[in-house]
C-alpha cells in the first residue's frame, strides 16, 4: 500500500496521505492547546478557594469552530469524490485487455475471453504503454460466496459479489510480480486464497498469450501417465484443452507448469509440493473442495509425471 505502482493505487494512497496530514494538523493544533492550557491554567498552592468568574458564550469562538471543521469536511468529500469518480469511471480504452476474475472457495479463476485463455491464481498482464493506452480491464464475479480481490500495490480491493458484476481496472508500468490476497472473510481458508499478479512486458506477454492458447502438450513418453490420469475421477473437475478432461469446478490444468505456485499460492509449483498436495489436499488446505481421492502410491506417481508435461 505504502509502495503504489499502479494509477489506482497510487490515486488512492494520494488521498490516505492527504487525510492523514489534515487529521495530523488537527491533531497538534488541539493537543497544543490543551497541553498550554493544562500547564498555564493548573491549580497554585496560591489560588483562593473561590471560583474564577464564570463567563457565558462567545458568537466569534462558537461561528469559528463550526465554520472550520464544515470546510475542512467539504474539502476532505471534494478531494475523496474526485478521485473516486476518477477510479471508477474510468472508460476502458479500445485496446485494453479484459479480463474475468472468478472469486471460489478458496482459489481465483481467470479467463481472457478474447484470446480463449484460462488459468488460476495468477494474472499475467502486459505493462502498459506511456500512453497508458494498453490497461487491463477486470470483471469480477463469484462462484459461490462474497470475496475480494486485492493487490495493495496496484489497486484498491474491490468485492467480488455472487449474481453480481463488478469492474476494476489496473494500469502497472514496471514488469514484476505482485500479490494480492482475498479481503473479504469467505470460509475456513480464507487467508490461503493468494493471488498474484505478473506484469510482463509487451512481448513477454505476446509470448505468453500463444503458449497458454496451444492445446495440453502430448509428449509420446507420458502417454501412459496421461492415460491414468484420464481414467482418474481428477477429469470431473480439471479441464486439460486437448484431451478428454472437460470438469470446470477446479482449476485448469492445460497449462499448470506455467504457474509458480499451486493450491491458490500456499505451495511452490514443484513435484515435490504436487506429489504432497494430491496425496492428500486435505491435509494441506483443510476444508478444500479437492477431496482425497485414495490414490496409490503408483497412481500418484503417474499423476504427477503428467502434470509435469503441462508446461
Ligand atoms: Cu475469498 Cu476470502
Amino acid at each position: 500500500m505504502f509502495k503504489p505502482l499502479g494509477t489506482p493505487a497510487r490515486d488512492i494512497s494520494h488521498i490516505a496521505n492527504f487525510t492523514f496530514i489534515i487529521c495530523a494538523a488537527i491533531f497538534v493544533i488541539v493537543a497544543s492547546l490543551l497541553t498550554y492550557t493544562l500547564i498555564r491554567f493548573r491549580c497554585r498552592p496560591s489560588d483562593t478557594e473561590e471560583e474564577p468568574p464564570q463567563i457565558y458564550g462567545s458568537n466569534q469562538i462558537e461561528t469559528a469552530w463550526t465554520v472550520i471543521p464544515i470546510l475542512i469536511v467539504f474539502v476532505l468529500l471534494g478531494v475523496t469524490a474526485r478521485i473516486v469518480a476518477e477510479v471508477q469511471e474510468k472508460p476502458a480504452p479500445k485496446t485494453a485487455l479484459k479480463a474475468t476474475v472468478i472469486g471460489h472457495q478458496w482459489w481465483w479463476e481467470f479467463n481472457y475471453p478474447g484470446l480463449g485463455i484460462t488459468t488460476a491464481n495468477e494474472l499475467n498482464i502486459p505493462a502498459v504503454d506511456r500512453a497508458r493506452s494498453n490497461p487491463t480491464f477486470l470483471d469480477l464475479e463469484s462462484a459461490d460466496v462474497a470475496h475480494s480481490f486485492w493487490i495493495p500495490q496496484l489497486a484498491g480491493k474491490t468485492d467480488v459479489i455472487p449474481s453480481r458484476r463488478n469492474e476494476m481496472w489496473l494500469d502497472p508500468s514496471t514488469p514484476g510480480t505482485y500479490v494480492g490476497n482475498c479481503a473479504e472473510y469467505c470460509g475456513t481458508q480464507h487467508a490461503n486464497m493468494m493471488l498474484r499478479v505478473i506484469v510482463l512486458s509487451k512481448d513477454d506477454f505476446s509470448k505468453w498469450v500463444s503458449a497458454q492458447q496451444q492445446p495440453a502438450a502430448a509428449e509420446p513418453q507420458a502417454e501412459e501417465a496421461r492415460d491414468a490420469f484420464l481414467s482418474l475421477s481428477c477429469v470431473n473437475c480439471h479441464t486439460v484443452r486437448g484431451t478428454s478432461a472437460k470438469g470446470n469446478s477446479g482449476p485448469d490444468l492445460t497449462h499448470l507448469m506455467s504457474r509458480q505456485t499451486i493450491a491458490s499460492g500456499i505451495l511452490p509449483n514443484s513435484r515435490q509440493e504436487l506429489r504432497e498436495w494430491i496425496k492428500d489436499p486435505q491435509q494441506l488446505k483443510p476444508g478444500n473442495l479437492m477431496p482425497n481421492m485414495q490414490l496409490t502410491d503408483k497412481q500418484v506417481d503417474q499423476v504427477v509425471s503428467y502434470l509435469l508435461t503441462l508446461k
